[in-house]
């Protein structure tokens, strides 16, 4: 039997797309309510210190409306530990977060930041969060990821996605996440991916043995203009069924 990848729909830019004129819509709920009826398996969100997206209202919002899962992505700093005990997700990945970037950019520094994720992991520690950290394929970081006890790493396809519309160095990249999956494979952590994948470039991940979740946000809600959202994540969810060995 096929192994399944578990689907993450992150819709942060619906909340960016409403924020972009202050109006109240799209809306947000509708928009997971849609994911959730899709049948994707949890949806994604990513609360910034700046709330240029999804905010704490959307968060509770949210958490109301839907039946699956919530992956809430989070900084590891105070405030958003706060958010998250508050508002106990059933996930919490770990991002970095820089105010100036358009999007996240790389993965965490584990290694200079161990103290202050070991720190923020305890305090999570006493509550029911699965907690996975966002770091770029690099076995370095995986090894120290791994230090630090937690059990998912999700790995940020961002570079790999660069380089497949760049046509240069995707073979590289690709490689980078498949041995730094088996890495994390043997050392008993679960892998996850996301970050700028596609329909086109979507297939060799989902191909990779032992990735067992993507989250995707920025394509989806761009093709659902032309698409709309639930035919948008069926076909994702097609291809990703397809390619999965
Ligand atoms: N996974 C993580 C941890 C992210 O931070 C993001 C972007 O917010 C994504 C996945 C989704 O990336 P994209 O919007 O490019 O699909």
């Amino acid at each position: 039997m096929k192994r399944n990848i578990r689907l993450g729909i992150n819709i942060d830019h619906v909340a960016t797309l409403r924020n972009a004129r202050g109006e109240n819509y799209p809306e947000v709920i509708k928009a997971a309510k849609i994911v959730e009826k899709s049948k994707a398996d949890l949806i994604t969100v990513h609360v910034r210190e700046d709330r240029r997206h999804i905010n704490e209202k959307d968060l509770g919002d949210i958490l109301n409306v839907i039946n699956i899962p919530l992956n809430l992505e989070i900084a590891a700093n105070t405030e958003m530990v706060n958010i998250a005990i508050k508002y106990k997700p059933k996930f919490v990945c770990f991002v970095p977060e820089k105010r100036q970037e358009i999007t996240t950019e790389g993965g965490l520094d584990v290694i200079n930041n161990f103290d202050n994720l070991q720190k923020k992991i305890k305090i999570l520690s006493n509550s029911d969060i699965n907690i996975s950290l966002f770091i770029d394929p690099d076995k370095d970081q995986l090894i120290a990821t791994h230090k630090l006890g937690v059990n998912a790493i999700e790995f940020h396809t961002g570079v790999y996605a660069n380089a497949f519309i760049q046509k240069t160095n995707v073979e590289k990249e690709l490689k980078k996440i498949i041995e730094c999956t088996a890495l994390a494979n043997e050392l008993g952590l679960n892998c996850h991916a996301g970050h700028g994948l596609t329909f086109e470039n979507v297939s060799p991940i989902a191909s990779i043995k032992n990735i067992d979740e993507l989250n995707i946000g920025h394509f989806i809600i761009a093709n659902s203009i032309f698409d709309g959202l639930e035919t948008s994540i069926l076909k994702m969810r097609e291809i990703i069924s397809k390619a999965v060995k």
